[in-house]
């Protein structure tokens, strides 16, 4: 049996083997990666972004390699969250992991319609993904707008007895003010970051590469990014931060925790090899063992900035 009992940590009361979680929309719904991974001892798996109707995602080229990353434009490809309660968690049930919903909306309102549907057992918690446009109103991208974001995480919050996560986009010039418009809303935890926008023109056609025109880039090349934001965000809300973007190995890791992330969460690197996060697990272990540091929590915004 493997012994993580330095990593064992609580996050908005959910009981975690390790801080090491899947970002959403890179590891499926757990059940691809079982050949590779023991979910059980991961944080969580923050499934892929959930809508009340199915979607068929984009047309065209959802993804490109970039220098240290990748951009995508999934378009939210899902199956709907009928589907989803009826057949994939029910089917995912056996391998007693912590399932993360990760919602999205085109309207305030579906966020609360959604958090009421997903307050069901074998729901861990549900995370706001409100890096897509209120189409309702006025198309401006949610989690751009503190007004907004705020209003996504009141909407979902009243709706569900579960921990309410909101998911913070970088695309904005003061992460401070989200995360306190998310705290002040009570959101109980918040993770960061989500893609930020990229465009790739091909210089012989002059087209786009991506179907969508712009994507998400994610992967190493937005570490040095999510680094910061975590910082900022740490030293600005008392809730627990769940820290993402470009964490390829044990190493980045332990930069959000020293950043003040309470949790971790990979993305991309899952891409490259399915079993990065047992890795990364093993990796936090013997850092830890070596420091002669008793427990994960112990790091957890212990930057030293002089
Ligand atoms: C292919 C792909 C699909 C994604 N889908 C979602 C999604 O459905 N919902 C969401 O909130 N984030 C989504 N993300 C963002 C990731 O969860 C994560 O926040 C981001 O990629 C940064 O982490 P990374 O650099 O480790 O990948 C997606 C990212 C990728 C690469």
């Amino acid at each position: 049996m493997i012994q993580d009992k330095a990593l064992h940590t609580t996050l908005c009361g959910i009981d975690m083997q390790t801080p090491v979680l899947t970002a959403s929309g890179t590891f499926g719904f757990g059940e691809e990666f079982a050949d590779f991974v023991d979910l059980s001892r991961l944080g969580g798996v923050m499934v892929k972004g959930t809508t009340l109707l199915p979607r068929r995602g984009n047309d065209g080229v959802r993804i490109t390699e970039t220098p240290q990353g990748m951009m995508n434009c999934i378009g939210l490809e899902n199956p709907g969250v009928d589907v989803f309660l009826k057949e994939t968690l029910p089917r995912i049930e056996k391998y007693k992991m912590n399932v993360i919903v990760n919602i999205s909306g085109s309207a305030v309102e579906d966020y609360g319609e959604l958090a009421a549907m997903l307050d069901v057992p074998g729901v861990a918690a549900i995370e706001l993904n409100v890096s897509c446009p209120n189409v309702k109103d006025g198309g401006i991208v949610f989690g751009t707008d503190p007004k907004m974001a705020a209003a996504v995480t009141e909407a979902a919050k009243k709706r569900t007895s579960k921990p309410v996560i909101l998911k913070l986009s970088p695309n904005v010039s003061d992460i401070k003010v989200m995360a306190k418009a998310g705290e002040d809303a009570g959101a109980d935890a918040i993770s960061l970051i989500n893609t930020l926008m990229g465009m790739e023109i091909n210089i012989e056609t002059r087209k786009p590469t991506l179907g969508n025109i712009t994507g998400g880039l994610s992967g190493p090349c937005v570490r040095p990014v999510a680094v910061r934001m975590v910082w900022e965000a740490h030293n600005t809300v008392k809730i627990p931060i769940i820290g993402m973007g470009g964490i390829s190995n044990w190493r980045d890791a332990v930069e959000f925790f020293l950043a003040g992330a309470s949790a971790v969460a990979v993305g991309t690197a899952n891409f490259v090899d399915p079993s990065v996060t047992m890795k990364i697990c093993d990796g936090l272990n013997f850092y830890l063992k070596t420091h002669k540091i008793k427990s994960i929590r112990d790091i957890v915004g212990k930057v030293d900035i002089g």
